[in-house]
């Protein structure tokens, strides 16, 4: 059944202001591909929640979210209304651990039409994915403080690997390499610093890489520094890179940046084993620096719900929606794409709405 009951929680800032342009383009694309697609929104997840009701979500959000397919979230937080790390762990770090959403998925494509910051890269010259540890690793809640406020003070936050977490992002990163024709993974680590949890790291994927399944594959490791100097020099030689939580975080960022603009950056927040709603959502975060002027790039939201309907099998209406932004960035059209993309007029509104006709027109 080509049906999906979807959770909208647009939450803060420029996320409320992408929301309604990634809902219409998949509204645009259930109806030119004939998909069922059941749309609530939800207030929660979002700081003037908060203000609100003293808490971020209610108390049953997770039997509440459990009903849906999927949860298509636009960005968190407000630092100057609420600490980060309130509003993040109280709602989208809660969502990925608590959902067991342990892939974070981040493609990123240098697309026709959107100029780069490296020097002579052309459309297709960058491609890879980021395969992302989403429930542990350096985003632990172990640790605390002693002799706070004293000039005795010692904060400590552990990093956490367990077999299971480090094994099973491992498999998905090495099974999603072997489905590309590059066949090439890119493992990140820092096993000469971090001299305990990184080599673990290493050790594993030497272990899982051994299957007779991976025999094809190119596997190569960088340390995380050199790493970041090679996405700017060297973008093309990568196809797939995997790393821990705050390693693929950081390369996420990174690598989009080199595509032009964080803007349209989308990432998907994976269960895979469908026990539990994954989440859709793009790279960024809620941009209040930008919030409320009706200029935030809407493309990595509607990217994230094409990645959700790619996620479901809907390859059709995927690779619809897909070509209608690659045909609505190459037209260069300034008085359409937003400010960040270079556009001199072009809005959220603009853009956003460029791209639905274009889904709707596609299919004629
Ligand atoms: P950010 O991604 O919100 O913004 C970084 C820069 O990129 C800003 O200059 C912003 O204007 C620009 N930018 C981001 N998205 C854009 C878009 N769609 N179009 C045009 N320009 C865009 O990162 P930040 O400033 O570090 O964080 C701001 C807040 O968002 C913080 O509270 C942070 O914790 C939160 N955050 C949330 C998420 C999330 O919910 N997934 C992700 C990242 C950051
Ligand atoms: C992201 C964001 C989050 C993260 C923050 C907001 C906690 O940066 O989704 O990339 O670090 O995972
Ligand atoms: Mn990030």
């Amino acid at each position: 059944p080509r049906k999906l009951k979807i959770a909208v929680v647009p939450g803060d800032g420029i996320g409320t202001e992408v929301m309604p342009f990634g809902v219409r383009c998949l509204k645009a694309a259930a109806s030119v591909y004939g998909l069922d697609l059941e749309f609530e929104e939800f207030d929660f997840a979002s700081c003037e929640y908060y203000l609100k009701h003293g808490d971020m979500m209610p108390k049953d959000w997770k039997d509440t979210l459990s009903q849906f397919d999927a949860i298509y979230f636009g960005a968190v937080g407000l630092p100057d209304v609420l600490p980060d790390h309130v509003t993040l762990w109280g709602s989208l770090l809660k969502f990925r651990r608590e959902f067991d959403q342990y892939v974070n998925l981040r493609p990123c494509r240098l697309m026709p039409g959107v100029p780069s910051p490296l020097a002579n890269k052309k459309a297709g010259d960058i491609d890879f994915w980021v395969v992302r540890e989403n429930t542990e690793g350096e985003y632990s809640s172990i640790g605390g403080k002693i002799f706070e406020d004293t000039d005795r003070e010692v904060v400590i936050q552990e990093t956490v690997m367990t077999r299971v977490g480090v094994d099973r992002v491992l498999k998905y990163a090495l099974d999603l390499a072997n489905s590309r024709p590059k066949k090439h993974l890119t493992s990140a680590t820092k096993s000469n610093g971090i001299s305990i949890t990184m080599p673990y790291w290493d050790a594993r994927l030497q272990e899982l890489q051994k299957a007779e399944a991976y025999s094809g594959l190119k596997i190569d490791k960088f340390h995380i520094d050199i790493l970041t100097a090679w996405f700017v020099l060297r973008p093309e030689q990568f196809d797939v890179i995997v790393g821990s939580n705050l390693f693929g975080d950081i390369l996420s960022d990174l690598g989009p940046a080199c595509t032009g603009t964080i803007g349209i950056a989308p990432s998907a927040n994976i269960n895979p084993e469908g026990k539990f709603p994954s989440l859709f959502e793009p790279v960024h975060g809620s941009a209040p620096d930008i919030a409320g002027k009706g200029i935030a790039n809407p493309v990595g939201m509607i990217w994230a719900g094409q990645m959700m309907l790619s996620h479901f099998g809907f390859s059709d209406a995927a690779d619809g929606m897909l070509k209608a932004i690659e045909n609505v960035l190459a037209r260069q059209e300034a008085t359409v794409v937003t400010p960040d993309m270079g556009g001199k007029s072009g809005t959220t509104e603009t853009l956003g709405v460029a791209i639905e006709k274009e889904i709707l027109s596609l299919a004629k």
